[in-house]
């Protein structure tokens, strides 16, 4: 293992896409950004330098940062953010991890365009569990605004509505070429009888997406930077935050292929936006239009979404065993849901909010990790329900007295405890889904099921042997996904929702996890240029 130096400097940048220019927050002016090339066990020090009017903080999301919590970039939740010309150096080792990762802005709606791939490699000579592809392919699908993203927000919060959705999806920074007048869209290059690892990432702020090629399976090899029993599949279902590797076997003699990215959404959306399209292109073939899908998942395919999620397996080899945690020491039940509240200063007179268990988080204006550490009070509080105040009918007609309470409130687990939570999708205005992140672990996902969580029978149905590892899962529209995870990392974790607008309606939570009494069990001493608020 080698120590790797980046440095990323943020800057506004021009960004012409769908016909107009705008400026944007970039990473050393790049959409995507740049992309942290390191290897299992490598420590990286990244230096990031504020050139910009707004604050920033970066999240290397996936990254466990063991006992490094001051590197995990949540703004207010490990660290204040950087301001204006001010800098901060990041540092972290990628100990027992390898894969496809990504890292992003974590404050405000920025990582609509400061976001960027992390390509972990196996140590040297350790090979992939699967055949070696020839060749590898990062491909990030996003969002695109002609607005000014942060009014987008903004606007939607005064008013205490949803905000607008974005106005074309993209892949690797770039609209498909049929609604675009300035970009030919992307195009992947490959040679029939090759095969392509491609790193799938969906740096999108609010939409689960569906990736598809024409005339190709993909064989899916890793999710979250863990392995999975391989699998084919004809659509990729992924959430903000997800990644997947897939492997792309060019079984096709010549031609062009059409490469589509659309948005799942269970609920109904005014405006939609538009699909996302590339090119698979096999050398020697010369211009004609690309096969056509012949389908593209709808918005509300929800049975696309349970034949990919359902598919995941761990490899659960000897080499990478599933270390499912057996037995429970904190079960808790999440509720995650939408609802209304009065609010005096909104344009309507209320205002849509997000909670769990009915708490609606509030953001401190310490971060809680300095305030935990260095014993501040007055900045969290560690009373967060692990089970719901008010139980209720989730997923049918909700009581009219949901009202939620702001609170700034984090669950307080002791080191190397196992915690069992069970997210609830609640119905209490309309259904919706919820892919839902959690900070500094990766946890085993050993059930779902739609309706509500029944505690006596669905655990007899649970997978303890080969559930998938991953950090961020989706809790099914009007339904509920358990997960299971090792408090091995002390520090404050948050846990949220990562479509970034219900996160915004306080759809978010933290974990602290006590340090232990053993060596190399507390969190380690804060980094001297840790940001001050
Ligand atoms: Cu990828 Cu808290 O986020």
């Amino acid at each position: 293992s080698i120590v790797r130096h980046y440095k990323f400097t943020v800057v506004k940048k021009n960004a012409t896409r769908l016909c107009a220019t705008k400026p944007i927050i970039t990473v050393n002016g790049k959409f995507p950004g740049p992309t942290l090339y390191t290897r299992e066990d490598d420590t990286v020090l990244v230096r990031v330098v504020n050139h910009v009017q707004d604050n920033v903080t970066i999240h290397w999301h996936g990254v466990r940062q063991l006992r490094t919590g001051w590197s995990d970039g949540p703004a207010y939740i490990t660290q204040c953010p950087i301001q204006t010309g001010q800098s901060y150096l990041y540092n972290f080792t990628l100990t027992g991890q390898r894969g496809t990762l990504l890292w992003h802005a974590h404050i405000n709606w920025q990582r609509a365009t400061v976001h960027g791939a992390i390509v972990i490699l196996p140590k040297r000579r350790i090979p992939y569990p699967f055949p070696k592809p020839q060749k590898e392919e990062i491909i990030i699908l996003g969002e695109w605004w002609n607005s000014d993203v942060e009014a987008v927000i903004n606007q939607a919060m005064k008013m205490g509505v949803a905000p607008n959705v974005s106005d074309v999806h993209t892949i690797n920074g770039h609209p498909g070429p049929a609604p675009n007048c300035s970009s030919k869209g992307y195009t992947l290059h490959v040679e029939s009888g090759k095969t392509y690892l491609l790193r799938i990432i969906n740096a999108a702020l609010n939409e689960e997406l569906f990736f598809k090629i024409a005339g190709h399976n993909l064989t899916v090899v890793e999710v979250d930077a863990s392995y999975v029993k391989p699998f084919k599949a004809d659509t990729i279902f992924i959430a903000p935050g997800q990644t997947t590797n897939a492997i792309l076997t060019a079984d096709q003699s010549a031609g062009k292929y059409l490469i589509a990215v659309s948005p799942f959404m269970d609920t109904i959306v005014a405006t939609d936006n538009l699909t996302a399209t590339g090119t698979v292109h096999y050398q020697g073939t010369d211009a004609l239009s690309p096969t056509a899908l012949t389908t593209i998942p709808s918005r509300n395919a929800t049975p696309v979404t349970n034949i990919f999620v359902d598919s995941l397996r761990s490899l659960n080899s000897k080499k990478y065993p599933a270390n499912v945690p057996l037995t429970i020491d904190h079960s808790l039940l999440l509720t995650m849901g939408i609802g209304v509240n009065p609010c005096s200063t909104c344009q309507n007179g209320s205002r849509v909010v997000a909670a769990i268990n009915n708490v609606t988080f509030v953001m401190p204006t310490t971060a809680i990790l300095q305030a935990h550490y260095y014993n501040i009070s007055g900045v969290y509080t560690a009373d967060f329900p692990g089970n719901p105040a008010i139980p209720f009918n989730y997923t049918g007609t909700p009581p009219t007295n949901l009202q939620t309470q702001n609170g700034t409130k984090v669950y307080k687990v002791e080191f190397n405890s196992t915690v069992q939570v069970v997210l609830q999708g609640t119905s209490i205005i309309a259904p919706e889904s919820h892919p839902t992140h959690l900070h500094g672990f990766n946890f085993f996902v050993v059930g779902k099921g739609v309706g509500n969580y029944d505690p006596k029978s669905d655990p007899k149905k649970f997978n303890l042997v080969d559930p998938v590892e991953r950090n961020t899962m989706s809790v099914p529209t009007a339904g509920w996904t358990a997960i299971r995870f090792r408090a091995d990392n002390p520090g404050v974790w948050f846990l949220h929702c990562h479509l970034e607008v219900h996160t915004t309606w306080g759809l978010k939570m933290g974990f602290l996890v006590e340090n232990g009494k053993g060596p190399n069990q507390s969190i380690l001493p804060p980094p001297s240029d840790l940001p001050k608020c």
